[in-house]
């Protein structure tokens, strides 16, 4: 082999070469991109089988709260979902309710008064009644009222 046929045959690899690492990045480009697309792919279909049902997504979520049987009548019990605390109060007369524990005034904590059977703030001494009505002092609304279940005498409060 001579010099010219030696440098033909190096630039012809070279070529080959450039050729074979183009393919090569563009099969691992596509299989990066076809990787990606099943992931998606997967994502889309997990989520839609593992949705709720569509009872559950049309009334929001339900968290149980206890037994009816557990509140005496003219006692309340204060729970916690996530940030929001929730009082769940049984009137003297054995109904249940669930109401917002947060203030309209400003928000603070109320508390359930079992002697007086109002609902309480501590920071201003403003008062509701067992619906939620304000009865006294500066709240401007009264509390917001969470639905309410009561199933085979446990009680359960959409959220
Ligand atoms: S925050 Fe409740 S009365 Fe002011």
């Amino acid at each position: 082999m001579n010099d010219k046929e030696q440098i033909k045959s190096v630039e012809s690899d070279r070529a080959a070469d450039e050729v074979f690492s183009r393919r090569g990045m563009l099969r691992w480009m596509a299989g990066v991109f076809l990787s990606l697309w099943a992931f998606g792919a997967f994502w889309v279909a997990a989520g839609f089988l593992m949705a709720p049902g569509a009872e559950e997504h049309a009334m929001g979520q339900m968290i149980s709260v206890g037994e009816v049987a557990s509140l005496s009548p003219g006692d309340a019990r204060l729970i916690h979902h996530r940030s929001q605390p929730i009082l769940v109060i049984r009137d003297l007369s054995g109904e249940v309710a669930a109401l917002s524990a947060i203030c309209t005034h400003m928000r603070c904590v109320l508390h359930w008064d079992s002697q007086a059977q109002v609902i309480r703030c501590p920071c201003h001494g403003g008062t509701f009644d067992v619906d939620g009505n304000v009865l006294s002092g500066p709240p401007p609304r009264p509390l917001a009222r969470f639905v309410l279940e009561v199933r085979l005498g446990e009680i359960f409060v959409h959220v």
